[in-house]
C-alpha cells in the first residue's frame, strides 16, 4: 500500500463510528447490492446454488427473506421499465411465486454481482455466470441484481426495513481484504 493510500485509509477510518470500524476498514468494503432469486429460480431449487456462489466469492449476507412480492412492490421495483412492451409479462412472471430477496455486502458488490449474474438474456450470458449456467430465455432468467450503487440503495430500502438488515463482522473479513 502506498503512503498516500495508507493515509486515505487512516482518514476514512477516522470518520467511522465504532460499529462501522468493527465491520469495515474502508467505506467501499461495505458496498451493498440487492439480489433477488426470481420465482423460476425458487421453483427450480436453485436457491442454494445462488447463495453458494455469493458466499464463495466472499460477499457477506446482511439480509434475506422469502416472500410473495405484491404487484405494488414489483411495479415500483421495475418502474423504469413500465413503458416497455414486456412489462406486463415481467410483472406476471415476478408475481408467479415466491422470490428470495437478499442483500449482499462487500467491495464492488454491485458491479461484481452483475458480472456473476451474466447478461440479461441467458443466450448471451457467459458460461460460469448464474444466467449462463442455469437458464435459457430472457423471460425466465432466474435472478435480479442491482445495476448501480444508486439503484441498490433504492431497491434495498424498497424491499427491506432497516431492522431487517444485520450489521456484523464476518470472520472471513481479514482473509478477504488487505
Ligand atoms: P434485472 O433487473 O431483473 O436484474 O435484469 P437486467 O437488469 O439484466 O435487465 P432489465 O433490462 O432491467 O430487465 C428486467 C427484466 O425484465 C425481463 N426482460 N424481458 N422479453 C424481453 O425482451 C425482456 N427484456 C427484459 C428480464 O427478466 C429482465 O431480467
Ligand atoms: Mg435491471
Amino acid at each position: 500500500m502506498s503512503a498516500r493510500s495508507s493515509l486515505l485509509h487512516v482518514k476514512a477510518a477516522a470518520s467511522l463510528s465504532v460499529p462501522e470500524l468493527l465491520t469495515s476498514r474502508t467505506m467501499s468494503d461495505n458496498e451493498r447490492t440487492f439480489i433477488a432469486i426470481k420465482p423460476d429460480g425458487v421453483q427450480r431449487g436453485l436457491i442454494g446454488d445462488v447463495i453458494k456462489r455469493f458466499e464463495q466469492k466472499g460477499f457477506k449476507l446482511v439480509g434475506m427473506k422469502l416472500l410473495q412480492a405484491s404487484q405494488e412492490l414489483l411495479n415500483k421495483h421495475y418502474a423504469d421499465l413500465s413503458s416497455r412492451p414486456f412489462f406486463p409479462s415481467l410483472i406476471a412472471y415476478m408475481s408467479s411465486g415466491p422470490v428470495v430477496a437478499m442483500v449482499w455486502e462487500g467491495k464492488g458488490a454491485v458491479k461484481t454481482g452483475r458480472v456473476m449474474l451474466g447478461a440479461t438474456d441467458p443466450a448471451e450470458s457467459a458460461p460460469g455466470t448464474i444466467r449462463g449456467d442455469f437458464c435459457i430465455q430472457v423471460g425466465k432468467n432466474v435472478i435480479h441484481g442491482s445495476d448501480s450503487v444508486e439503484s441498490a440503495t433504492q431497491e434495498i430500502s424498497l424491499w427491506f426495513t432497516e431492522d431487517e438488515l444485520v450489521t456484523y463482522k464476518s470472520c472471513a473479513f481479514d482473509w478477504l481484504y488487505n
